[in-house]
């Protein structure tokens, strides 16, 4: 099965993304009959980072992220999607049969231009840029959040109306794949954990940082020796990041009584560095070598190049670019 997908690079790593994304990326390459494709989606980040500098940083910090969590290059294609030029040729092909109406139903355009964002051509054609993505590869599956569905459908329909139009089989249908049991992560004050509400834990955030983020998540004023609500943010993240044989005595803290909402975010940090420990100490690691996620890159994107010459090959043909 050949599997595809994408994180833009457009702020640091939280904890939702891992637990919504990038978790279910590292258990598909242990699979050995999986092909894994995973990249940098920077094309798509231009749409709200436009400043050359921060964007070219973003990039590599995400690469060296992806690598720190286990990402491993010798089961998983890692690639930053503007090192492969194809994809924004294939998106032209894509853009002459994609209806405008199409786009215009799109969420995520509406929630961006609702956040703030200006809405420029290019954050409206997003979908064909994705669309392009996966199927430039002719991907079987999208491991996505919920969020990210609609993308993948409005992808299976671009390539409908190309097939119909050009060829039939030229393109491969893609379904998504969405983790159910993954509810929405929250972030510090209850809301959707998300960049654009500054209210995430970052994963790599130095501990100092990481330590204030935590005692800040809002609670209400129970007193310490009253039991607490079984529910809101700080318990839905200790649930999250407790080993299930240990979750009856973490919840009993809080239904008993007698302990204080600065004692359970202590144990909240110390599940995330349990957690993330590990990943936190290779990233140091990596950070000194740029180098090397750099070659990671670069080998990525010929591995990436060779499976895409196929599919764009029969693309010009059947467009009428080009000669055979
Ligand atoms: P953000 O909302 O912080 O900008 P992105 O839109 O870049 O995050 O999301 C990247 C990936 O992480 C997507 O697949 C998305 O579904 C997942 N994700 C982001 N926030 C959460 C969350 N709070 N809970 C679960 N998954 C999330
Ligand atoms: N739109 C996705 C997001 O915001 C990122 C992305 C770009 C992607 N291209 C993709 C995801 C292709 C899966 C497949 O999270």
């Amino acid at each position: 099965m050949r599997i595809l997908s994408g994180v833009q690079p457009s702020g640091k790593l939280h904890i939702g993304n891992y637990l919504g994304a990038i978790r279910q990326f590292l258990s598909l390459q242990e699979d050995p009959g999986n092909d894994c494709y995973y990249f940098i989606a920077d094309l798509h980040a231009m749409t709200t980072v436009q400043d050359g500098a921060a964007l070219r940083e973003n990039s590599l910090s995400l690469a060296t992220d992806f690598l720190a969590l286990g990402l491993d290059p010798a089961r998983s294609v890692l690639y930053r999607q503007s090192d492969v030029p194809e994809v924004a040729e294939l998106t032209w092909m894509l853009s002459v049969v994609t209806p405008f109406a199409l786009l215009q139903r799109a969420h995520s355009y509406k929630d961006k231009v609702a956040r703030g964002i200006a809405p420029s051509q290019g954050l409206f054609a997003y979908p064909v840029l994705m669309a392009a993505d996966i199927l430039i590869v002719r991907s079987d599956r999208v491991p996505v959040g919920k969020d990210q569905k609609q993308h993948v459908e409005i992808t299976r329909d671009i390539a409908t109306t190309f097939n119909q139009a050009y060829g039939t089989g030229l393109l491969k249908l893609p379904e998504p794949m969405i983790l159910d049991d993954v509810a929405v992560v929250p972030g510090l004050d209850g809301q959707k954990m998300s960049k654009s509400y500054g209210n995430t834990l970052d994963i790599f955030a130095p501990e100092g940082e990481l330590k204030k983020k935590v005692m800040s998540i809002v609670t209400d004023s129970t007193p310490v020796e009253s039991p607490k609500p079984l529910s809101g943010a700080l318990y839905e993240l200790l649930n999250l990041f407790t080993p299930a044989a240990e979750w009856p005595a973490t919840e009993s803290r809080f239904r008993d009584g007698g302990t204080g909402y600065g004692e359970l975010k202590k144990l909240l940090l110390g599940r995330l560095l349990d957690t993330f420990g590990a990943a936190r100490q290779r990233r140091e690691d990596l950070a000194k070598d740029p180098g090397q996620v750099k070659e990671v890159l670069r080998d990525g994107c010929a591995r990436a190049r060779r499976v895409v010459s196929e599919v764009m090959a029969d693309c010009r043909h059947a467009c009428g670019l080009g000669w055979r």
